[in-house]
């Protein structure tokens, strides 16, 4: 997921991009050059959770002796660290692995690992499937990799997948080596315990624990200092929210914690992802519309309109309800907050009617985008243990295609309105087309293209937007 946000999504985006903020696509670590004797190779896939993560381990990497390289044909060591949320996430991963196998045919002592959902999920057996793996590292197991990593130097196979009810990696510095230097995911909480029955993330992430709230403001804080512009609050679902000192006498929940970042500094942005609309509170709202620096836009996935499908789906909350949290966002934020959804076609036993529920569900709340996937069963998870998989794959398909049609139209629509206003927009870089253009992000989350003056990365400007397309606004910035 991200950070730099392509609102071309329909043509460009993975599913698995979608999980816990959006994001773009396969992340490769950047170079990070000290003099150490050893270099790594990260590349990470899925969702901001994991480029996060990959930060995390650059960072327990580096204390071992290893620099990193974007360059995997300098790597001695290669770590994919990977997704599982759809068959197609983890086929990538395979595929992927088959490319790396020229490399270590040509330098065969470099050292492949598996970090991420996927090792957690396949475990041990990762290293009967695919022969040129040498070790399998879960999500909660990255400060065992130095030990791990000597394993495999002493010429064994290694595997850590214990999931821990604590670890949070609070107190480990993360590397930013995928950051663009002006905006840096911070993870929050990790794991989830809801129980979508469609989703594997419970087994591969383990419990839902929060980070200690403090660690969270050192941490923005001190990227702030190094002149970062905006944050991203991490966790599969921010609203649950909850840190308490060991003692007792201090307790933190998500609004709380939302506003003691925002005191940071008018000039930072925060944003966070992914609210779940069982959980997003009026009180989160409220501290959203009292703080201009925290950004006007929620992602609040859906997955479905119909009530009897999100019962299946066991995403505790109903049609009735979802519409409720969008009215409450409309009523306290006003109309022009951002508003993106995930969307599920085709889930076990979806009729006709109650997938044009979902279409519905897009035209009463107008989203600006949404992430859309047809339905993949994941072995080991609710679904696949109790419901069939009975949608044909030319019915999810067609329906996902109306999905995307009916998105396109909306965004479309959003976007329209956007025209004649003054956006204020971060500035990120280049835009991809031209050197001559810069490209940003205005608060509700959306991209703006506009000619540099002398702007540059980093900046604060105005933009006047005239024109737009389904993923992107058009301006002139505005002195
Ligand atoms: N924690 C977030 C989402 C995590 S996964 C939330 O609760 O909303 C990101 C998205 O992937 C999900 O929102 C869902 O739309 C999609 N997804 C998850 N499992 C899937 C599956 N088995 N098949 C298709 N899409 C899936
Ligand atoms: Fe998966 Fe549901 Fe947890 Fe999101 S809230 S990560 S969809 S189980
Ligand atoms: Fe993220 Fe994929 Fe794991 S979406 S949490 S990397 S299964």
């Amino acid at each position: 997921m991200n950070p730099i946000l392509d609102l071309d999504f329909i043509d460009n985006r993975t599913p698995e991009q979608a999980t816990a903020a959006p994001s773009c696509d396969t992340h490769v670590t950047k170079e990070n050059n000290t003099g150490r004797s050893r270099k790594l190779y990260i590349e990470s896939y899925g969702c901001a959770m994991n480029f996060s993560d990959s930060e995390i381990v650059s960072s327990i990497m580096f204390e071992q002796g290893f620099d990193t390289t974007a360059d995997i044909a300098q790597a001695d060591l290669v770590f994919l660290n990977t997704c599982s949320i759809r068959e197609k996430a983890e086929q990538t991963v395979r595929n992927r692995l088959g490319q790396i196998n020229h490399f270590k045919k040509k330098k065969p002592a470099m050292m492949v690992g598996i970090l991420g959902c996927m090792a957690e999920r396949l475990k041990k057996s990762l290293l009967e499937e695919e022969k040129i793996v040498d070790l399998v590292v879960g999500p909660d197991a990255y400060r065992d990799l130095p030990n791990l990593i000597n394993e495999v130097d002493g010429g064994q196979k290694a595997v850590n997948v214990l999931l821990s009810r604590e670890e949070t990696y609070a107190d480990i510095n993360p590397i930013r080596l995928n950051s663009n230097g002006v905006s840096a995911f911070i993870s929050i909480m990790r794991g989830c315990d809801n129980m979508c029955s469609f989703c594997v993330v419970p087994f591969t992430r383990g419990r839902e624990r929060s980070r200690d709230a403090h660690s969270i403001v050192r941490e923005a804080e001190a990227l702030v200092a190094q002149g970062y512009k905006e944050v991203t609050l991490l966790g599969q679902n921010v609203d649950s929210y909850k840190w308490a000192s060991e003692d007792g006498t201090e307790s933190v929940n998500f609004a709380q914690l939302l506003e003691m970042v925002a005191l940071l500094s008018p000039d930072l942005r925060v944003r966070f992802s992914t609210s779940h609309p069982k959980d997003i509170t009026d009180e989160v709202l409220y501290t959203m519309k009292k703080y201009d620096n925290i950004c006007k836009y929620i992602h609040l996935p859906a997955q479905s309109g119909n009530s009897r499908v999100l019962e299946l789906m066991n995403r505790t909350y109903d049609r009735d309800w979802y519409i409720n949290r969008v009215d409450a966002i409309r009523a306290i934020l006003g109309e022009d907050c951002g508003i993106s959804s995930d969307m599920i076609a085709g889930f076990c036993t979806e009729t006709e009617e109650e997938h044009q529920d979902t279409l519905s569900l897009m035209d009463y709340v107008q989203y600006d985008y949404s992430y859309m996937f047809f339905y993949s069963e994941r072995p080991g998870t609710l679904a696949a243990r109790k419901l069939e998989d009975d949608i044909p794959l030319e019915v999810k398909k067609r329906r996902l295609d109306e999905i995307i049609n009916k998105q396109r139209e909306t965004s479309l629509a959003r976007n329209k309105r956007d025209i004649g206003k003054v956006h204020k927009v971060l500035v990120e870089g280049p835009s991809k087309k031209s050197e001559d253009q810069l490209s940003g992000r205005n608060d509700q989350n959306k991209v703006v293209i506009f000619y540099k003056k002398h702007y540059k990365k980093g900046d604060y400007v105005n933009v006047l937007v005239h024109d737009c397309s389904v993923g992107t606004l058009f301006g002139e910035a505005v002195d």
